[in-house]
């Protein structure tokens, strides 16, 4: 049986896809390519008919037994990840040189502007290889409000950001693994295609802070501050300084650039509206009383 590759399988994205694909009709077997099978066992622990093979893009001694029978990929950039030529050359031409030529790659809104962002080259390279490629490229997560940025809301009631007032597109990570599962399994209709995936929504940490107040008690407040006392604030916090300066880039240019663009390619493929932020901050508000 022919065998689809989901890489960043115990991650935001790569979870959904699995979860969406399962849920679907699909002839293929669903692989979760991890770096530990132990701990992603536990992960997915209530989902049957899926099987785990152990995947490092830093370990090519993995590639041939991951790719084994495998005739489509998801594929994700862990964020650590920034040497493409180290990390994402050597899998590419593997997969080449194996003949799978159907590859769906998570870039992100914005990839064809900027040279210097690790989703470009990687998109370039899997071009250069002649690959059937479909490159989805989200807006920003809903989520990274229950992660990346949580343990400021909880610990501190507040949003730390060098972000101003800069207006991000909120996408809901369960519309990308929809939409991730949906062209995996429609692969020829899609072949070949770059999609914006973005809400409807473009918001300011200020107006989404106020959405989310209204929904709890405990109000936190967002700070907007400048990217050196961010970057020392963070430091004293124990982050790494690329992380952090990854977290700079990502919310201090957008106060220089214009709003993010809305698409509605996940209405056209999915024939309904993308998550709303109320409804998301609804069906987390949980999260953000605590
Ligand atoms: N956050 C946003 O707003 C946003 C918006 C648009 C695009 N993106 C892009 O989305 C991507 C991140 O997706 P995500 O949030 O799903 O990531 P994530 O939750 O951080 O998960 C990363 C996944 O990659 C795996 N991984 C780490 N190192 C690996 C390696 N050497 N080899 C193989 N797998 C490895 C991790 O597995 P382990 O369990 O082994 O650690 C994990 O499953 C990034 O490229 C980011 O730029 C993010």
């Amino acid at each position: 049986m022919a065998k689809t590759l989901i890489t960043g399988a115990t991650g935001n994205i790569g979870f959904q896809v699995i979860r969406f694909l399962l849920q679907t009709k699909t002839s293929n077997q669903i692989i979760a390519g991890v770096r530990n099978i132990d701990k992603a066992k536990l992960i997915f622990q209530d989902h049957q008919n899926l099987e785990f093979v152990r995947f490092d893009l830093g370990d090519p001694n993995t590639y041939d037994e991951a790719l084994e029978d495998v005739d489509k990929i998801f594929l994700l950039r862990p964020p650590q990840i920034t040497d493409i030529n180290r990390y994402f050359r050597p899998f590419i031409l593997r997969i080449r040189n194996r003949k799978i030529l159907k590859l769906v790659f998570l870039s992100v809104q914005g990839a064809d502007r900027s040279k210097i962002i690790p989703h470009y080259k990687i998109e370039q390279l899997i071009k250069s290889q002649n690959l059937n490629y479909i490159f989805l490229r989200p807006s920003y997560f809903m989520q990274n409000l229950t992660t990346t940025l949580y343990q400021d809301i909880k610990t501190k009631r507040q949003i730390i950001l060098p972000a101003g007032k800069a207006k991000f597109n909120w996408i809901d990570i369960n519309n990308i693994g929809e939409v991730a599962a949906f062209v995996l399994n429609n692969f020829e209709a899609h072949s070949n295609r770059v999609y914006d995936i973005t809400g409807l929504e473009n918001k300011s940490f200020y107006e989404v802070t106020q959405l989310i107040n209204s929904e709890i008690s405990n109000n936190i407040i967002y700070k907007s501050v400048n990217p050196i006392h961010f970057l020392i604030l963070k430091m004293k916090a124990g982050m790494s300084f690329g992380k952090t300066m990854v977290l700079i880039i990502l919310h201090y240019l957008p106060r220089f650039q214009k709003e993010p663009k809305i698409s509605n390619n996940y209405e056209v493929l999915m024939g309904k509206e993308p998550t709303t932020l109320q409804s998301f901050i609804e069906r987390e508000k949980k999260l953000f009383e605590d």
